[in-house]
């Protein structure tokens, strides 16, 4: 069995035999508010304090300050952690997205020795494949030229997925431990919008929000996990200004 490496995320690590197989690619996948950003905040803040592993935090969606903030809500102050070196945070502006953005992940994560990794989201940058894959790269400067081209779903069908492809193989060599955050699709047969990406990802939890008569709920799933005997659960979670707590049951 791979070394584990703990959420510390209370009532989470149990499901899945002591914490994330070491090395491996998780996605997080759920539909928008379920709380894929704070629970991959508090896997690195975590990992940072308590297990004393180097993490780093890349967003493709919010400005750090609206990141910090947002993980205040939970009780988890990231500036702290910053000053430490332990936790670094990193912010890449969708319009900033070049072939080079993986580059300069890798490069960050080779000089600083990072063991924890979480991009938030795959399905930012998904969107954004077609500046992503290199020019030179399946003559798409020719198809470029075609506008249909652009229109879904042959690009979801070409671009995105040999997009995801390559970058979540790229993540993978870097060898961290990675989370992936990922928006799930109201409905259909996939688990991600990409329809790939659940494939080559180690492990996949999926997260929802249910809405029951005047009530709401969350809850999440550990619904592949490779090399881990995983709990096939639902259980339900809760986000409060102490963090997440999952719990044993449904409810
Ligand atoms: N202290 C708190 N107590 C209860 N709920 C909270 C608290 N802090 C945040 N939340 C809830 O957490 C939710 C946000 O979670 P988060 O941003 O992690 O979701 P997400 O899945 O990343 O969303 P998106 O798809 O928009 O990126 C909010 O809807 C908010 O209601
Ligand atoms: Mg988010």
């Amino acid at each position: 069995m791979p070394k584990r490496v703990p959420t510390g995320i209370k009532g989470f690590d149990k499901l899945v035999q002591g914490g994330l197989p070491q090395g491996a690619v998780i996605l997080l996948i759920g539909t928008p508010g379920t709380g894929k950003t704070l629970f991959t905040l508090e896997f690195l803040y975590n990992g940072a304090s308590k297990f004393k592993e180097k993490c780093m935090y890349v967003t493709l969606e919010q400005s750090l300050d609206d990141l910090r903030e947002q993980a205040m809500q939970i009780g988890l102050d990231l500036k702290k952690l910053e000053k430490t070196g332990m936790l670094t945070l990193m912010h890449v502006p969708i319009h900033d997205l070049t072939t080079q953005t993986i580059e300069l992940i890798k490069k960050e994560v080779k000089e600083r020795k990072i063991q924890r990794l979480v991009i938030d989201s795959l399905s930012t940058l998904s969107v954004n494949a077609p500046v992503y894959t290199p020019i030179k790269d399946i003559a798409l400067r020719d198809i470029m030229n075609y506008k249909a081209f652009f229109s879904p779903p042959i690009l979801g069908d070409f671009v995105v997925k040999r997009f995801v492809y390559g970058f979540l193989y790229d993540i993978k060599q870097m060898g961290c431990t990675s989370m992936v955050t990922s928006e799930a699709p109201e409905k259909g047969e996939f688990l991600s919008r990409d329809t790939v990406s659940e494939f080559i990802a180690d492990g996949i939890i999926l997260m929802t929000f249910e809405i029951n008569a005047w009530q709401t709920s969350r809850s999440l799933l550990v619904r592949k996990m490779r090399g881990t005997k995983s709990d096939s659960g639902v259980h339900g979670f809760e986000i409060a200004s102490n963090g997440i707590t999952v719990h044993d049951t449904k409810e």
